[in-house]
């Protein structure tokens, strides 16, 4: 027994912010934005939330893959963004869904996130406790963005998406996840419940703040080794794979583990030109828009990878169905 993934969807808001528009925030310009990081716009919430969002991709995917809300035995949704904290965004998604029967619960890994989630739901499944899951990676991160720090507000956008799973019949791919809370400085946003008052609310501190080289050496070294040993672990060689679906945090991170996995970039598709990095929303969005355009088929198999604050860092194998 596994979890087959069965219906993808996902949401990003209309408003499209571009370089150009950042470049009147703060100094800085469309080439140099293209060339550090490959983004060219992104997409910010104006009426939406990350709960809303949670709900209109889910509503996709479920009606994607056919499934009723009413079958869902779990959902998760990962996020470290939402506009509420109790109840979670999964009961709110519950809610919206009526989706009565299921479970539903919160997941805080960043941009690991939708990896985990995929993790977490594979074991409910494979383990004959659930199902049917809904996992979603939702993200408003314009409201943890310093939008006067052209070091981190150049880089990050808001959307969510979603994949519904179902136990089937079939091999459990292992995954490989890593965690080192030593080096969690490199990335990090206070809490904005520490404090009693809201003073804090313009205060940098409760924003996004990066060390961005910490986060770029350490995603270059550590995503390569971890879908190596994922391979190794399942007996999966390198040409059976169709698609690495990295987290799209930045073009260069993108080509750097390419180029160190020894593989064509050809097979790492990018989406973050368009979104910018939407934390562990990104591998959900962009697995729907593949999924969409024909590119995923059955039969391939599927690398994602997750890498972010934690810092955290895992990969997974799907075999598409
Ligand atoms: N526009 C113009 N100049 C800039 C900008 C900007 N937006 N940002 C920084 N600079 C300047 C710096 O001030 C510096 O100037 P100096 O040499 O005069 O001091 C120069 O550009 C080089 O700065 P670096 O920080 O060395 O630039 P770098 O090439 O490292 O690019 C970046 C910065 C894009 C943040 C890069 O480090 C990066 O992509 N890191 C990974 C970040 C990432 O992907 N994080 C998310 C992953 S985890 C998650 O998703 C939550």
């Amino acid at each position: 027994m596994t979890g087959i993934i069965c219906g993808t969807g996902s949401y990003a808001p209309s408003y499209v912010m571009d370089n150009n528009e950042i470049a009147t925030m703060v100094e800085t310009s469309d080439e140099w934005i293209r060339e550090r990081t490959g983004v060219v716009t992104r997409h910010i919430i104006k009426d939406e939330t990350t709960v809303s969002m949670a709900c209109e991709a889910a509503t996709r995917a479920l009606a994607d893959g056919d499934v009723d809300a009413r079958e869902l035995d779990l959902i998760i949704v990962s996020t470290i963004s939402s506009n509420i904290i109790l109840p979670c965004t999964a009961c709110e998604v519950q809610k919206e869904l009526d989706a009565e029967h299921a479970t539903c619960f919160d997941m805080s890994a960043a941009c690991s996130g939708f990896v985990l989630a995929y993790n977490t739901a594979l074991a409910y499944l494979s383990g004959g406790i659930y199902k049917t899951a809904l996992i979603i990676g939702s993200e408003s991160l314009s409201n943890l963005t310093n939008w006067k720090d052209r070091g981190t507000c150049i880089l990050f956008g808001d959307g969510a998406g979603a994949a519904v799973m179902r136990a089937g019949e079939g091999k459990t791919y292992f995954p490989v996840t890593c965690s080192d809370g030593m080096k969690g400085n490199a990335l990090t946003c206070q809490s904005r419940h520490t404090l009693a008052d809201t003073r804090h609310m313009a205060d940098p501190e409760y924003s996004i703040q990066m060390d961005g080289q910490a986060v770029f050496k350490f995603a270059v070294k550590k995503v390569p080794e971890a879908i190596d040993e994922t391979l190794k672990k399942n007996g999966v060689k390198k040409e059976e794979i169709t698609w690495y679906i990295l987290h799209q945090a930045n073009s260069r991170i993108v080509e750097a583990v390419a180029k160190r996995l020894g593989e064509p970039l050809e097979k790492f598709p990018m989406n973050l030109q368009e979104y910018g990095n939407t934390s562990s929303a990104s591998i959900a969005i962009l697995l729907d828009e593949m999924k969409r355009d024909g590119r995923l088929s059955g039969g391939q198999k599927v690398v994602i990878a997750g890498f972010g604050a934690g810092l955290t860092w895992g990969a997974s194998i799907i075999e598409w169905r």
